[in-house]
């Protein structure tokens, strides 16, 4: 076999880390529970991002977002036309509006990472559609992420999905592997060729996270440094997984009750 760069990098976990990986998951779950059930119209975003950092600590969690490459908060809170990477701040949610909650905590020296996108209130049919097609879409892509499968067919199986509905994947952004870093090898694009790419094994931890517009795909960076947004200021939506590969297939580690 040859071994691409990538490949050669790629740790696959043992019973004893995934053991570790399930807390961090089962941390970060929660904690995207209780920040969903206290969204309400009239917060601001810095106050779920206060939440955050106590419902991490009270789980015996560390904030792996806080302090990352100086990101400034526990949570990535991404509204409406943002994608991913929202700073937490004074921004007050409205109805209608439509929020990405991304989480990441580490225990014993393992990470998870996962997000969910909710409508604030009652939102519009068409915001609801891609809110659904993006959790749908990382659903397929964890379901084509079995043993002997490759990259390429994870991607596809996002991507495909995405389109079929008239919306557009995200290209700049990628999901990840995951483990004693937050982001490891390999990247798990959300656009790709099926049967290419590194193959899915056993052991393999990956964050899965479809990034989904209703308009084109290209993105931009706000003055803040990390604001990610669609360019032609199209509604987006983002979920994400952490999953581990076993013999029988995924499992994954930030499922919510
Ligand atoms: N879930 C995001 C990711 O996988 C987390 C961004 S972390 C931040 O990239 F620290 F950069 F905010
Ligand atoms: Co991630």
């Amino acid at each position: 076999m040859r071994h691409t760069p990538e490949a050669a990098r790629i740790t696959l976990k043992s019973p004893q880390e995934i053991e570790k990986m399930r807390r961090a998951g089962r941390i970060v779950a929660e904690v995207l529970d209780v920040l969903v059930k206290a969204v309400e119209p009239g917060m601001r975003t810095r106050d779920l991002d206060t939440i955050a950092r106590r419902e991490i600590a009270a789980r015996g969690g560390i904030p792996s977002f806080l302090g990352y490459l100086g990101y400034p908060a526990c949570i990535c809170t991404s509204l409406n036309e943002e994608i991913v990477h929202g700073i937490p701040g004074p921004r007050v949610l409205r109805e209608g509006d439509v929020l990405s909650l991304d989480c990441g905590a580490i225990y014993e020296g393992y990470h998870g990472d996962s997000a969910v996108t909710i409508g604030i209130g009652a939102v519009s049919a068409v915001t609801r559609q891609l809110i659904d097609t993006t959790r749908e879409a990382l659903e397929r892509g964890i379901a084509a992420a079995v043993p002997g499968a490759r990259m390429g067919d994870v991607s596809y199986a996002i991507q495909s999905f995405v389109e079929a509905r008239g919306m557009n994947v995200v290209r700049e952004y990628v999901g990840h592997g995951i483990g004693r870093e937050m982001h490891e090898e390999p990247a798990v694009p959300n656009y790709g060729t099926p049967n290419r790419g590194i193959q899915i094994r056993p052991g393999l931890a990956l964050a899965i996270e479809p990034m989904v517009t209703l308009g084109d795909w290209h993105t931009q960076v706000a003055a803040d440094g990390w604001t990610v947004s669609t360019l032609d200021g199209s509604l987006s939506a983002h979920f994400e997984n952490s999953i581990i590969i076993l013999e029988g297939g995924p499992e994954v580690l930030t499922s919510r009750g």
